[in-house]
């Protein structure tokens, strides 16, 4: 609790998105996945390890039965894992450029997918430097450097509840 409240001191004092937003957005999220999955063979692959937190908390809200799998961006190329004729949902923490998931998605469609879609806590707009279409999306937020809810500053700070804004001072 202590540790807790030295790192919101590095945060910028208005929060964000607030653990209750977090929340309640979750749950809409999960409903919506729920009804947009029904009767596919779904699978939900979590991106480490910005969206953990994100991922154990919105797979509970899917009530559907599903596979998971864990996947690092180091390992995408290399993933061998079948997923052959299954509906994939890629579940991450935040689309910035698009860079990331744009190729991961071409990576998982030429691997026999189904079909595929993308489920985001964050989306930057602003920040694309590559088309990307998200299927299911959070909130979007300004271009600014979030931390919180699984998201870091040099692996810190994941395991705040909320998500705010770090100080430029602690970066620059
Ligand atoms: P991109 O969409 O390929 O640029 O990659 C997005 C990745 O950049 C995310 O998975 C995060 O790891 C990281 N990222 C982008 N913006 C932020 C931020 O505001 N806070 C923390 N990580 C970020
Ligand atoms: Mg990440």
């Amino acid at each position: 609790m202590s540790e807790q409240r030295k790192m919101y001191a590095d945060l910028k004092d208005e929060l964000l998105i607030t653990r209750d937003q977090i929340a309640v957005r979750v749950k809409e999220m999960g409903a919506e996945i729920t009804r947009d999955f029904e009767g596919k063979d779904l699978t939900v692959i979590c991106i480490l390890k910005g969206a953990v937190v994100f991922f154990v908390d919105l797979i509970r809200e899917i009530d559907l039965p599903m596979t998971m799998d864990f996947m690092a961006i180091s390992s995408y190329g290399s993933a061998t894992k079948p997923i052959n004729g299954k509906d994939v949902l890629i579940i991450e923490d935040i689309v910035d450029s698009g860079m990331t998931l744009s190729f991961l998605k071409e990576n998982l469609l030429s691997r026999g997918a189904a079909s595929l879609h993308i489920a985001t806590l964050l989306d930057k707009p602003e920040r694309r430097r590559v088309p990307l279409h998200v299927d299911y999306s959070g909130f979007t937020i300004p271009d600014e450097f979030v931390v919180g809810y699984g998201l870091d500053y040099a692996e810190k700070y994941r395991n705040l509840p909320d998500i705010g804004v770090l100080r430029p001072e602690i970066y620059e």
